[in-house]
Parts: structure tokens; C-alpha cells; sequence
């Protein structure tokens, strides 16, 4: 008996040293696998003297079960010694604060541009683009700015050669859809500019929206209710609008659209320079030569066109007065919107 006493003695002092779960899995195959010491000895059972063998068998399978008692112990200890290391190593903190994660916005200038092509496109206009970089052709020519114009002076254009520009106005998409397409036209053109000028209403690029209207018997009346429903749609419905007499070489008859000031409703006051009114746009009649430039038969058709300065607007309707706080980028300005 004494040797199933010695295994069961080494056993248990070999683990107390074993500290992971691989070392007790060692244990088990050293002891308890197919070739095990354990199972060594229940083979031999046979050798051992009849009379003896009952009991000493007895004390074989006591070590045996002890022996897998203690192992599963051990494996038990170990896996909760582990998770609770986990437990410790990966705990999270949660009343930390958080990771701030800055949002970014739509700029003004944008959220406005998109109110006013949606107001348009509600009222069946479609969208059409032009390049920024343009011919002297487009720019002026074809509407009807002679050489000598003044909006032609270097003073104002940025010249990129003798006869292309950097666009001063959306006025040139104008001529560039109906170079390729025919009437009826109902579009909005809304983009970038570029004027050589900077003060604090005056920036060297902004935005404008071009719309023209072109059908066979497109009239004045025309041209004021569509600006009407769009002014009344941006500014709110009570605005009076007014029409003044100007001038464009590109319409015949041409307007300068004034709303009633929406800072003293019209009383007067520092924004309106006490006239009651703020200008917002120019427009008129298309002048018949654009047609002729095009090629459309100015007998059949007649059209309006308005353009219309977005910084201008955005500046109105949240009451900024320096338009170069658009474009400085200050997170304090952008973050109002
Ligand atoms: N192109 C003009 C400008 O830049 C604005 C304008 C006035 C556009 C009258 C038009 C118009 O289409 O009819 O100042």
C-alpha cells in the first residue's frame, strides 16, 4: 500500500507548485492519462497477491478519485483567479467623460443656397451649372456688355487671359443653356463668382443664383410673381416687394427688386440708410440681342431673367453686416447656424 500512499504524496506536493491551467492539465495526463501513473497502477492490479487485491484496489481508485477531486479544484481556482485578472485588466471607467466628437454644420452661405434653389425648384425650375473659369465670350459678349463696359474694367474682373475671366456674375449660364437647349426654359444657375474687390460687403469670391424664364410669351408680370412668391416664401409672406427702373445691358426693360426693410419694417433706420428698403436683386426682360447671340428668333420668344447675390441675402436674413466673417472660418461665427 505504501507506493499508492507515496503516488498520492507526490501528487499532491507537485500541485501545489502547479500555478496555471497548463500545469494542472500536465498533472492530469502525468496521473490520470492513458499512460498515467494512476493508470499504470490499475493495469498492474493483476500482479498483485488475490488476497490483497480487493483492498488494495480500493485504495487505487480512493487516490484516483482524490487525485481528479483536486485537479478539478485546482482548475476551478485558476479559471476565477483568471477571470477576475480580465475582470481588473479590462474594467471600464464609466463615469469618465466621454471623447468629445466635433460635429461640423452647413456654412450659411450653403444652408441659404439650398432654401432658395429649393424655393425655386418647388416652383418647377430646374438646376443647371456653369464653368467658374469662363470665356470673355460668355461673360460679357453675349450679354451684350460691349468692350468698353465698365464691368469689363481690370479694376473688377480677374483676367485670367485677354478672353477668359474668372466669372463676375452667373449672368453666362444664361447664354450657355440656351446655346443648347430650346424653349420653354425655366432654370436657376446658382454658383461662385469672382470680382476683384474686398471690403465689408464685398468679398473677391461669392455666391449668386441666376434664374431666367423663356417661352413664347413670357411678360413683365410674369417675372414679378415668380419673385414675389419667391420673396414672400424667403422673407416671409407680408413683404412688400418693389420693382425700381435700372439698367442691364443683358435685359430690356430691366428692375432692381427691393424688399421692405425687415429690420424697422419700413420705418427707417442705420441698415436701409432710412429708405424703408433694401435692394435684392436685379432683373428684367431678356434683351432681345442675348436671343440673336443664342440663336432664337426674339419674334417668337421672350423671357425674364434675375440674379441674385447670396451673401446679401444671408447677410439680411441673420442680420450680419461684415460678409467677410463668412469666409475667416471662425468656429465661434460658424457654430450660430
Ligand atoms: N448679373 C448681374 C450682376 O452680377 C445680376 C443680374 C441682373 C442678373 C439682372 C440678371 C438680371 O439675370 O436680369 O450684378
Amino acid at each position: 500500500m505504501d507506493d499508492v500512499t507515496a503516488l498520492k504524496d507526490s501528487f499532491l506536493s507537485e500541485a501545489q507548485s502547479a500555478a496555471s491551467l497548463p500545469e494542472i492539465q500536465q498533472l492530469r495526463v502525468k496521473y490520470l492519462g492513458k499512460k498515467g501513473l494512476v493508470t499504470a497502477k490499475l493495469k498492474a492490479l493483476s500482479n498483485v497477491v488475490p488476497e490483497m487485491r480487493p483492498a488494495y484496489g480500493k485504495a487505487v481508485n480512493e487516490v484516483k478519485n482524490s487525485i481528479e477531486e483536486e485537479i478539478g479544484k485546482l482548475e476551478s481556482l485558476l479559471k476565477q483567479a483568471d477571470h477576475k485578472k480580465r475582470v481588473v485588466a479590462e474594467a471600464l471607467d464609466i463615469t469618465l467623460p466621454g471623447k468629445y466628437t466635433p460635429f461640423g454644420r452647413e456654412h450659411p452661405i450653403n444652408k441659404i443656397l439650398g432654401e432658395i434653389t429649393d424655393i425655386f425648384v418647388s416652383m418647377g425650375f430646374e438646376i443647371e451649372e456653369g464653368p467658374e473659369v469662363e470665356l470673355d465670350y460668355y461673360n460679357f459678349e453675349a450679354l451684350n456688355i460691349p468692350k468698353n463696359h465698365p464691368a469689363r474694367d481690370m479694376q473688377d474682373t480677374f483676367y485670367i487671359s485677354d478672353d477668359v475671366v474668372m466669372r463676375t456674375h452667373t449672368s453666362p449660364v444664361q447664354v450657355r443653356v440656351m446655346e443648347k437647349r430650346k424653349p420653354p426654359l425655366k432654370i436657376i444657375a446658382p454658383g461662385k463668382v469672382y470680382r476683384c474687390d474686398a471690403d465689408i460687403s464685398h468679398t473677391p469670391m461669392f455666391h449668386q443664383v441666376e434664374g431666367f424664364m423663356v417661352d413664347t410669351d413670357i411678360a413683365f408680370s410674369d417675372l414679378k410673381g415668380v419673385l414675389e412668391a419667391f420673396i414672400h416664401s424667403m422673407f416671409g409672406a407680408g413683404t412688400p416687394v418693389r420693382f425700381r427702373p435700372s439698367f442691364f445691358p443683358f435685359t430690356e426693360p430691366s428692375a432692381e427688386v427691393d424688399i421692405g426693410c425687415i429690420f424697422c419694417s419700413g420705418k427707417g433706420c442705420r441698415v436701409c440708410k432710412t429708405t424703408g428698403w433694401l435692394e435684392i436683386l436685379g432683373a428684367g426682360i431678356i434683351n432681345p440681342k442675348v436671343f440673336e447671340m443664342v440663336g432664337y428668333d426674339p419674334e417668337v420668344y421672350t423671357g425674364f431673367a434675375f440674379g441674385m447675390g447670396v451673401e446679401r441675402i444671408t447677410m439680411l436674413k441673420y442680420s450680419i453686416d461684415d460678409i467677410r466673417l463668412f469666409f475667416e472660418n471662425d468656429l465661434r461665427f460658424l457654430k450660430q447656424f
